[in-house]
């Protein structure tokens, strides 16, 4: 039986490789992890992360052939072929700081894997990783093995969390990238057979290592600039009465741009976005493309820009200060159908108004008060390192955070409620109730565009939606901050 394991039980590591076992009954699949309480969470009726789908195919593999291990060393050895999925964070310090990517998790893996490989390998990058990662890795195995002979592929995973199974069950396309040798070519084929059990053969596309590589980075760089785009367009459709929705609308039916990722927002954020683009300035800034760097630099400076305008909306709304207002914050996740908070821009929207002493009482579905916490308390940066290495000095403005059950415990007195995050249940809130309940005026400032203003200004809500025409209270307020 083919053996294959999976260094790193993440958000990519978990949910990909249930995938790959429910499809393959005849390959045994290990997902291994450096965090016991991660490992224990997989083995457990509550899984460590959140995402539809997943339950019902980790149960269904769970022990037959798929199975979660500490044992790093032994299923490592086993493999045929490992796969890395560890953290791929930001470097905080050193060269390149802010920008490039910190492989210190990859090299230790890489280190690992050739102290324990007694028989020849396929090593597939599945973390994020600048251009030319695999050199190195090939450079670390080659040193350190015991004639043992490796092949690396690059193999990254285009998965968006809250639909993660869907994107793994039908793919848009699997890119493979190795060497153009005959053992690199025989490496590809051999990965390629995996997917093979479910993919369709056009899907899976085959390139060189490096095409590999940067096409991840090349993918994420242009979904995020999409976003930025359209909310560059939102503060002007502010400034001059268009409403955004329209205007997404009326490109997104020009075919050669497209419908998708048109929705304007309060900012884009997510473990991934930033984190690779400012790895790809890096890329750019080492080759010397510094109007290239300073191009996709942009992306991530629309995205602080239009946070820190959010909160500038907020504060200016309401006399100029916060400061000792409740303020109901709703939704904390990146997105919908996640508990992720990974570079969520709840984290920067909250931490402005908490800057300015409000008071908050935060709701999300599925984040934890102590994930909320934690984040608030963050340096930047730091939140990508495995959890039980993140520092944790609980901030003196957590003080001012609570955490409410509901969205009505949130908003009860509160003088202002922020929408962060689009879930679903914000649509269908009993508004008046919530209108009823808040100080008066009360606002609602909705980041996702999820509520509907004719409604909520007939109940008496004084109403800021992202790109839409302002409402008469904003109209000669100061708007916007720069970076
Ligand atoms: N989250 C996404 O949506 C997504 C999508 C595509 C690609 N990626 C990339 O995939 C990679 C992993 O992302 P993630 O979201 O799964 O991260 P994650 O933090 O959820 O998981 C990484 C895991 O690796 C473990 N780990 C670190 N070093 C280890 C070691 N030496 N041995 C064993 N385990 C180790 C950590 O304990 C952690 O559980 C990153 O490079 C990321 O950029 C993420």
């Amino acid at each position: 039986m083919v053996k294959i394991c999976c260094i790193g039980a993440g958000y990519v590591g978990g949910p990909t490789m249930a995938m790959i076992a429910l499809k393959c009954p005849d390959i045994e699949v290990a997902v291994v992890d450096i965090s016991v309480p991660r490992i224990a969470a997989w083995n457990s009726e509550v899984l460590p992360i959140f995402e539809p789908g997943l339950d019902e195919v980790v149960k269904a593999c769970r022990s037959r052939n798929l199975f979660f291990s500490t044992d790093v060393e032994k299923h490592v050895s086993e493999a045929g072929i490992v796969f890395v999925s560890v953290n791929t964070p930001t470097k905080t310090r050193g060269l390149g700081a802010g920008k490039a990517a910190d492989l210190t998790y990859w090299e230790s893996a890489a280190r690992m894997i050739a102290d324990v490989s007694k028989s020849d390998k396929i090593v597939v990058e599945k973390s994020t990783v600048p251009v030319k990662t695999a050199e190195a890795i090939e450079k670390i195995l080659s040193h350190n093995n015991k004639g043992v002979s490796f092949q690396i592929l690059s193999n990254p995973e285009f998965l968006a969390e809250g639909t993660a199974m869907e994107d793994l069950k039908s793919p848009d396309r699997v890119l493979i990238g190795g060497r153009e040798t005959p053992a690199g070519r025989k490496a590809v084929q051999a990965l390629k057979a995996v997917y093979a059990h479910w993919v369709p053969e056009d899907r899976i596309l085959t390139t060189n290592l490096w095409s590999a590589e940067l096409s991840k980075l090349a993918a994420n760089a242009f979904l995020a600039q999409r976003i930025s785009s359209i909310n560059a367009m939102s503060a002007l459709c502010e400034s001059t009465g268009a409403d955004v929705a329209e205007v997404a609308y009326a490109i997104g039916k020009d075919s050669r741009i497209g419908s998708r990722f048109l929705n304007a927002s309060v900012g884009f954020g997510g473990s991934c976005f930033q984190k690779d683009i400012l790895n790809l300035v890096y890329i750019c800034e080492c080759n010397g493309l510094i109007d290239i760097a300073n191009y996709w630099k942009q992306v991530v400076q629309i995205n602080d820009y239009q946070k820190s305008r959010f909160v500038q909306r907020v504060v200016s709304s309401m006399f100029n200060t916060v400061s000792g207002k409740k303020i109901a914050v709703l939704g904390f996740a990146f997105k919908k159908d996640t508990g992720d908070t990974r570079e969520t821009p709840a984290i920067d929207v909250c931490n402005g108004l908490l800057g300015d002493k409000a008071l908050l009482s935060i709701y999300d579905p599925q984040v934890t008060e102590q994930q909320i916490r934690r984040d608030l308390s963050m340096n930047k940066f730091d939140w990508d390192h495995p959890q039980h290495l993140q520092p944790l000095n609980l901030s003196d403005s957590v003080n001012l955070v609570q955490v409410s059950k509901d969205a009505y415990e949130a908003t009860k007195n509160a003088h202002g409620l922020c929408i962060l995050t689009e879930w679903d249940e914000f649509r269908k809130l009993d508004y008046q109730k919530i209108y009823q309940q808040m100080q008066k005026p009360a606002f609602v400032f909705d980041g996702r565009n999820v509520a509907n203003v004719v409604e909520l200004r007939k109940i008496g809500f004084i109403v800021y939606s992202i790109g839409k025409p302002l409402d008469p209270w904003m109209r000669d307020l100061p708007a916007a901050s720069s970076f």
